[in-house]
């Protein structure tokens, strides 16, 4: 990690990835402890959230700490003009870590490099999301047992989805071969290919969706991110061009998990939701262990 920060997935090595999936067990056996106690965390979320700030709220205030921040950018005094720079140096003056959502690409990594206290990266633009990412490989790991050789099978939008950038990434010290279901406007783009090849990591590409996940272990859907698109039109013609719905998983093996990151729109039918190999929800509820995981880390 970079001196306590975390970035990007690729700040773990895998060693550390295991580690802290281990203690997200530990946490979710006993998410009541008091090891935080005087302890101050910092959300400053530029970005909404549901999931990501309440469960690193909820993960603070079960350890005992407090929490201070906002959920949203016009009640802080950058709309005043005051820079991120200038932000986090002062947060840093209130709290003993910060986490930060910024819809600048790379803001995780200025802050990191200026604050004299841990940054934890809630979300960067379309760049990373390394909290998501460990809470997909808790899930991933409770769901089949393991982590290793698995089939996984991306669908949605590839492009500006942070949570499928940092997944890849973090599957490289796993073995899996990557089926990446998206149309050409949203496909993966060609930095994470690379690094696929790079890794000997084997993948394929399509833009059909159905009938062509049945030998998944994991399917991992994303919602089209309206908020990263410069023309609607272009995000009106997309955005629903795969939608999950329960009869297509009729033919899929007994052992397939339904990932998403949420909040979904349109893209998993409600239908889904009773499927007992849905478990978009209980992933969400798995955010709180690995996220006290996380804070127990960098604060460690
Ligand atoms: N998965 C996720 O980041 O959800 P939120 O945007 O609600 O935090």
């Amino acid at each position: 990690m970079q001196n306590k920060s975390l970035v990007s997935i690729s700040d773990l090595s895998k060693e550390e990835i295991l580690e802290i999936l281990a203690s997200s067990a530990d946490f979710e056996r006993n998410p009541n402890r008091k090891t935080f106690e005087g302890k101050v965390i910092a959300t400053l979320f530029f970005e909404p959230s549901t999931r990501t700030r309440l469960s690193f709220e909820t993960a603070v205030l079960r350890l005992g700490g407090s929490v201070i921040g906002f959920s949203d950018a016009a009640t802080s005094s950058s709309v005043k003009g005051e820079t991120l720079n200038d932000t986090i140096r002062m947060v840093a003056c209130y709290a003993d870590a910060i986490v930060m959502r910024h819809n600048i690409e790379g803001a995780a990594q200025l802050a990191a490099e200026i604050s004299p206290v841990p940054i934890v990266n809630a979300g960067d633009g379309s760049n990373q999301h390394p909290s998501q990412t460990l809470l997909d490989l808790y899930s991933i790991f409770k769901t089949q047992g393991h982590l290793e050789n698995l089939n996984i099978c991306l669908v949605g939008d590839l492009k500006y989805g942070r949570t499928v950038h940092s997944l890849v990434m973090a599957m490289a010290h796993f073995n899996p071969t990557f089926k990446f279901i998206a149309p050409k406007e949203m496909s993966l783009p060609e930095e994470y290919k690379i690094f696929c090849k790079k890794n000997k990591i084997q993948f394929s590409e399509s833009n059909i969706f159905n009938n062509n996940f049945n030998d998944a272990d994991i399917l991992y859907m994303t919602r089209v991110q309206r908020e990263r698109f410069s023309n609607l039109d272009e995000y009106e013609r997309v955005k629903d061009l795969y939608i999950l719905e329960n009869k297509m998983l009729l033919s899929s093996k007994s052992n397939l998990r339904i990932l998403h990151p949420l909040p979904r729109v349109n893209e998993i039918s409600p239908d889904v939701d009773s499927n007992p190999k849905a478990y978009y929800f209980q992933q969400a509820q798995n955010g709180l262990y690995v996220r006290q995981a996380i804070l127990t880390k960098v604060l460690s």
